[in-house]
Formats: C-alpha cells, sequence, structure tokens
C-alpha cells in the first residue's frame, strides 16, 4: 500500500502530461501562416494543391501532421534535401500558422482537393 501512494503522483504528472499533449489544439493563424507559407506554395502548389506528384499536397492536411512533420524535418529524423533546409528557419509559431493555413484551404474550393489546380500540371 505504502508504494501504490509513492507511485501515484508520478502517475497523475505523467497523465496531465498527456492530457496536455492530447487532442488537436488550433494554436497556428491562417492569416499569417498565409503569408509566411507563400515561398512553400513554390513547389507545393496554391493553397498546397499541389498538382505535381514529387511535391505532397498539403491543403486540407490535419494541422498537427504538418507541424510534426516540419518538426522532424527540423530535427532531422525525416531527411530530405530540400524539407531539411525550408523547416531549419521556422520558429514554432511558424509551423502552428504555415500548418493552420494549409488546412484551411481545402475548404476554400467546395472541399475538392484538385479543384484549383491547373489540369495540365495533373498526374495522370
Ligand atoms: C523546393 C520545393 C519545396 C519547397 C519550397 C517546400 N517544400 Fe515541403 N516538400 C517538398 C518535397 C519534395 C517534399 C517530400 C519530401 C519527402 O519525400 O519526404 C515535401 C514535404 C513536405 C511536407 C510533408 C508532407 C507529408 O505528407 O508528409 C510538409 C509538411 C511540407 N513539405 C511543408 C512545407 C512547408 C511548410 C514549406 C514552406 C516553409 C515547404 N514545405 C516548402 C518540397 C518543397
Amino acid at each position: 500500500m505504502k508504494n501504490v501512494l509513492r507511485i501515484n503522483p508520478i502517475i497523475l504528472l505523467a497523465l496531465a502530461g498527456l492530457a496536455a499533449t492530447g487532442p488537436a489544439q488550433a494554436n497556428g493563424s491562417i492569416e499569417d501562416g498565409k503569408t509566411k507559407a507563400i515561398a512553400c506554395q513554390v513547389c507545393h502548389g496554391k493553397g498546397g494543391k499541389s498538382g505535381n506528384p514529387l511535391y505532397p499536397v498539403l491543403s486540407g492536411q490535419h494541422s498537427q501532421y504538418i507541424v510534426k512533420q516540419l518538426k522532424a524535418f527540423q530535427a532531422g529524423t525525416r531527411k530530405d534535401p530540400i524539407m531539411n533546409g525550408m523547416a531549419a528557419p521556422l520558429s514554432e509559431q511558424d509551423m502552428e500558422d504555415v500548418a493552420a493555413y494549409f488546412h484551411s484551404t481545402r475548404s476554400e474550393q467546395n472541399g475538392s482537393l484538385d479543384s484549383g489546380v491547373p489540369l495540365e500540371n495533373k498526374p495522370q
């Protein structure tokens, strides 16, 4: 019984930590992200609606996932010569903002991922 009492505060702390990192928190600003994401759209397409199979579609992607990938590129645990460089200067707020922006662009055009992509850029 003594042991259980001693362990409990640690378990509580762990649970509190889980709760804090649990559900998606929308911390990013779509407006700020729109400006910060201008350079990204050279490759990822307007609004992140890439029509080039070399560049992943970011439009409508969950912002949490985008932030996670950007952190991995920055840390070098996900390796890509281009993206390691693109993620390097980003602050956590920059990541949240661009993620919020790209997440938001899907609904801009009737929920369709590929509307707005010029026909000649569409993968066959
Ligand atoms: C010069 C082209 C280029 C630019 C500019 C660029 N990216 Fe990328 N991005 C890529 C490529 C190529 C990949 C695929 C990497 C791989 O295969 O792992 C990628 C992958 C990603 C991914 C992972 C997508 C997934 O589905 O896992 C995210 C997120 C991302 N880029 C965000 C950004 C952001 C944010 C910016 C602007 C700060 C940016 N990119 C600028 C080329 C680019």
